[in-house]
């Protein structure tokens, strides 16, 4: 019996795990100059070339599909909810988005790119719920 295809797997994004190295690499280079959001980046990494390592992880588990990141990556951005709004998420899109067009091979950034919103969006929806703009209310106003 054939498996139906993984439309994540390597052959759909047309991308290998270099492509993914040179995009994590080239990508965190830009953040890091950005005026916007590199500062916050700049004062929380302590050790860029493992933070580069772990980015390679987890994109590489994302579109790959090969679970070489373990990690929960909502708690971190959590702990810095203070510090990012919905300017800094376009930021980061706008940056990675034009990266990954840069760099990826014909084809594969529209994958890249469709992913990095999804989890962009679910990051934001966490800080909002954190922050009570969201989740709270309701449960306020639907009380008693
Ligand atoms: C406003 C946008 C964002 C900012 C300012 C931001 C900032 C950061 C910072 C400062 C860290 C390092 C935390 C630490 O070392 O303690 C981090 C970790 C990380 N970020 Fe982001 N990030 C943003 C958006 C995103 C998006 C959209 C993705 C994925 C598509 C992402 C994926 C990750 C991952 C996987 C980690 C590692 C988490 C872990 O250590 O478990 N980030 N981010």
């Amino acid at each position: 019996m054939s498996k139906a295809p993984n439309p994540f797997s390597t052959a759909a994004a047309n991308a290998s795990e270099e492509d993914i190295r040179t995009l994590v690499h080239t990508f965190y280079g830009r953040v890091r100059e950005d005026d916007l959001i590199g500062p916050i980046f700049n004062a929380k990494v302590e050790n860029w070339p493992e933070h580069l390592e772990k980015l390679c992880d987890f994109w590489s588990s994302v579109v790959l599909r090969t679970r070489r990141f373990q990690g929960r990556p909502m708690r971190a951005h959590l702990l810095i909810a203070d510090q990012i709004s919905g300017a800094h998420f376009d930021r980061w899109l706008d940056l990675f988005e034009a990266t990954a067009k840069d760099v990826l091979p014909e084809g594969a950034a529209p994958v890249f790119i469709e992913r990095a919103r999804m989890i962009a969006d679910s990051f934001e929806f966490g800080i909002a719920t954190q922050r009570g703009e969201m989740v709270q209310p309701r449960h306020v106003k639907r009380a008693g």
